[in-house]
């Protein structure tokens, strides 16, 4: 287990100081950095197909090239030791190791090994994602997460990738937030792999959280002492705008289908009963709910994956029957209203009080659960300064401000045992290609040369320290 003994001493009035053993890294996911997409053996994943598509993604990128980390880990390796990362998040891509998302490929797993042999090597905590999105081709073609038996079938990825890093990764998260797998690949549509049909991001929910339930009682079962699973949720606390009940159910609303509705089964507690109300009227879901399955979903994690960048302004409508302008399934009589204050460049609201009150309500909501924030960061338009630097004062002001939150979260008696900030490079930002910047390491796209950013050098001041300005 992770230790999360509380070592506040070092506190002074210029720096607060995490506990220790505080897990520090960064983080970043396979489609988004790897590159190398018909190397290797490797099939095509439903990102490969959607990003094909023309008009899906800004500028029409791929990620095809991606940050090619598929050739260039040792050089991403090297950095991540000269910041002094302990951890690094990664994800696995499904159809590397399992082409057709059944068969396996031994020259895919072993891109793997080397990966985290040489994170190893540099003492780096390899902190290993089985699924942050990219799909077998193959099992998209055969119903995607709209069959269960996709679950199935990442069941036996989960445990052949397990098997085979097992002597090397301790640290396990079986999926990366189900929420934008399900309710923008398959409601929304934004994501791969497009469809947009509430009912359907609804079943594709449930059998993504099914997926991680099955995925953690098999790698229990043959895990070795000192391993850990667990799952990355996304959560973006509703904020009401205003007093009175009907604004309390707005946000009621937006918090149970964007935030509970996962949390919860996961936690053993079951689909929240007034989200199961909400999203009656669509269908679907219920019938997808076979025996046993809740059961399943509540296999026990070690620790929960927080994913925070902003929270969600709310208002409710005078009909609460009237459709709202937020595309998530079952909401009706509120509105998502614009962020306010200072934006990031993606147009997220930078709020980090909502970040302690989401660590501290979770803390309450799980009983306790270890939390680690395994993304939070921020898009800024960075460019390359006549002194061959990336001056980034907005992303080290957001971090310096979300890591005191997460500091008085610690404070406030929220067992929180890491943070690994989103992202370590600039990578293909999904539906927005590589037009958002999140790495604290930029990407020459055109050449591949990284260079470190200002936050980075903040940010590695910070691991030294184990504590962030006050
Ligand atoms: C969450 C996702 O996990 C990650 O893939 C994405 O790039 C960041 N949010 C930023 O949008």
């Amino acid at each position: 287990m992770l230790d999360g003994t509380p070592d506040n001493g070092g506190d002074s009035a210029s720096q607060l100081t995490f506990p220790r053993r505080f897990l520090w890294g960064a983080s970043t996911a396979s489609y988004q950095v790897e590159g190398g997409a018909t190397e290797g053996g490797r099939g095509p994943s439903i990102w490969d197909v959607f990003s094909g598509l023309p008009g899906k993604i800004h500028g029409d990128a791929t990620g095809e090239v991606a940050c090619d980390q598929f050739h260039r880990y040792p050089e991403d390796v090297t950095i991540m030791a000269d910041l002094g990362l302990p951890a690094y998040r990664f994800s696995v891509s499904w159809s590397r190791v399992m082409p057709d998302g059944k068969t396996v490929s031994q020259r895919g797993l072993d891109h793997y090994r080397r990966l985290v042999d040489e994170l190893r090597g540099r003492n780096i905590e390899p902190v290993l994602t089985l699924y942050h999105w990219d799909l077998p081709q193959a099992l998209e073609d055969e119903g995607g997460w709209l069959s269960r038996e996709t679950a199935d079938h990442f069941a036996e990825y989960a445990t052949t990738v397990h098997t085979a890093l097992s002597d090397r990764v301790g640290q396990w998260t079986t999926i990366n937030e189900p929420f934008c797998a399900a309710f923008l690949g398959y409601g929304s549509g934004i994501h791969a792999p497009g469809h947009t049909d509430y009912a359907s991001a609804l079943i594709a929910a449930h059998h993504l959280l099914l997926a991680h339930g099955r995925a953690t009682r098999a790698l229990r079962a043959q895990a070795t002492p000192g391993q850990e699973f667990s799952l990355a949720l996304n959560f973006s606390p509703a904020l009401a705008d205003g007093h009175g009940p009907e604004h309390t159910e707005a946000a009621r609303k937006f918090d149970g289908i964007h935030n509970r509705f996962f949390l919860d089964p996961v936690l053993g507690k079951g689909y929240p009963e007034d989200v199961l109300a909400d999203v009656a009227h669509i269908g679907g879901l219920e019938p997808a709910i076979k025996d046993g399955d809740l059961e399943t979903i509540a296999a026990p994690v070690d620790w929960l994956g927080v994913n925070y960048y902003a929270p969600t302004r709310v208002e409710p409508l005078d009909d609460p029957l009237a459709p709202s302008n937020c595309p998530l399934p079952g909401l009706r009589g509120m509105n998502v209203l614009p962020p306010r204050g200072r934006l990031t460049s993606f147009g997220w609201e930078q709020t980090p009080a909502s970040l302690t009150e989401l660590l501290r309500w979770l803390n309450w909501h799980t009983g306790g659960l270890p939390l680690i924030v395994a993304e939070n960061g921020a898009a800024f338009d960075d460019i390359v300064d006549a002194d061959d630097r990336i001056h980034d004062p907005d992303r080290i002001t957001y971090l310096a401000e979300h890591l005191r939150a997460v500091h008085a979260a610690i404070d406030g008696g929220a067992d929180v045992r890491g943070y690994l900030v989103w992202s370590l490079l600039d990578n293909f930002e999904w539906s927005m290609g590589y037009s958002k910047r999140f790495g604290i390491v930029h990407v020459d796209f055109e050449t591949q040369r990284r260079r470190l950013k200002d936050s980075a050098l903040f940010y590695r001041d910070v691991i030294a320290r184990n504590a962030v300005p006050a």
